[in-house]
């Protein structure tokens, strides 16, 4: 009997363990307590010798166990219930944040461009010596292959230091005009300075079609100046040198602060110091690279042109200070955007 009696109270202690409300315990009660329970049925199995001894122990068990099921009974009805939620208490704001400048710009730039029917494309930034330079009429001795300015991989293979490697990849790929790319990526150049990256993004526009002339540069600079800056910006083209493009123009925005003037309350602009602001370079497809991306010079024209992201963010922006600042991921540099 002993033994019965420890192992009613290992089995109890197991079944009060699972116990998770109040019908749980009714039943437990009702097991071990009720008529037909458990400790009834030891007390029924003992013979009257036994009843002298193990009549005491079965009532202390029983004890026991009534004690057990009253002290679980308070811990239950004593658990509090969850607290009622509020649905209409506003919840908490998760912190927003948004797109880096740079790529705001990008995609910014992507859109006006494809409003005017340029289609982006992406060439490649690890570039061969003939997209870069070789094939744009920039012969070996020229400033912009120096590895002063340039990273080489190898002797022929380079990271592209603009986004004109595009041009004949464009060509090649298009094959009979029109096109109109507007290629943008990464460009790199051995420079550093508060306005100069090696790692810095440009975006590069070809045209070219039948009868293409400088007017429709003109137009199209205008119409992305003033659609990114403000419709009270303009270009203006200053003649330039540049390999590829024949003739060759330096673009330049009027400045937002003084209107061209290079005034400012009878002082010298300090944004611009002349009226303008220079955008990047532009020119007419010279016909030797038409012929090297297999088009055929008498028949079709074009113009290029090449402009850096992060000038146009900085002017947009009144950026002065430094351009690095834009790759810092500094969130209060980037927060007052
Ligand atoms: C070019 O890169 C020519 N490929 C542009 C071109 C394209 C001319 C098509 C004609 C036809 P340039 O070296 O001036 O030109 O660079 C163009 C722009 O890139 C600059 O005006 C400037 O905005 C930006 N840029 C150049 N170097 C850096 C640099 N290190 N860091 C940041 N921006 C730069």
């Amino acid at each position: 009997m002993d033994q019965k009696i420890k192992n009613t109270k290992q089995k109890i202690r197991q079944d009060l363990v699972l116990i998770k409300n109040i019908q749980d315990l009714d039943t437990l009660s009702t097991k071990y307590l009720g008529r037909k329970g458990e400790v009834n049925k030891l007390f029924q199995s003992l013979s009257p010798k036994e009843k002298a001894t193990y009549g005491q122990k079965l009532n202390q068990l029983k004890n026991e166990i009534e004690k057990e099921v009253k002290k679980t009974k308070s811990l239950l009805l004593n658990v509090k219930p969850d607290k009622k939620i509020d649905i209409t208490i506003p919840g908490i704001k998760p912190k927003e944040g948004h797109l880096h400048l740079l790529t705001q710009a990008i995609e910014e730039v992507e859109d006006i461009f494809r409003s005017l029917g340029f289609i982006r494309r992406r060439y490649p930034e690890v570039e061969s010596d003939w997209y870069y330079a070789e094939g744009l009429n920039i012969p070996k001795d020229h400033p912009a292959r120096d590895d002063q300015e340039t990273f080489y991989v190898n002797k022929s293979v380079v990271l592209t230091a603009h986004t004109s490697n595009g041009q004949l990849r464009e060509m090649e790929r298009v094959k009979i005009p029109p096109i109109k790319m507007i290629n943008i990526g990464k460009t790199y150049r051995r420079q550093a300075s508060n306005t100069h990256s090696s790692m810095f993004h440009q975006f590069e526009g070809l045209m070219i079609d039948k009868d293409i002339n400088i007017t429709n540069l003109i137009g199209v600079s205008n119409y992305f100046v003033r659609s990114y800056f403000g419709p009270d910006r303009e270009i203006r083209l200053r003649p330039h040198h540049f390999q590829f493009t024949e003739p060759s123009f330096e673009v330049d925005i009027n400045c937002s602060l003084c209107k061209g003037t290079g005034k400012k309350n009878g002082k010298t602009c300090l944004v611009c110091k002349a009226g303008w602001l220079e955008l990047g370079g532009a020119g007419m497809v010279h016909p030797k690279v038409l012929k090297n991306g297999g088009i055929d010079p008498n028949k079709y024209s074009g113009f290029a042109f090449g402009w850096g992201i992060e000038r146009i963010v900085m002017m947009k922006h009144n950026i002065t200070n430094n351009l690095r600042d834009l790759y810092l991921s500094d969130l209060r540099f980037l927060k007052q955007f």
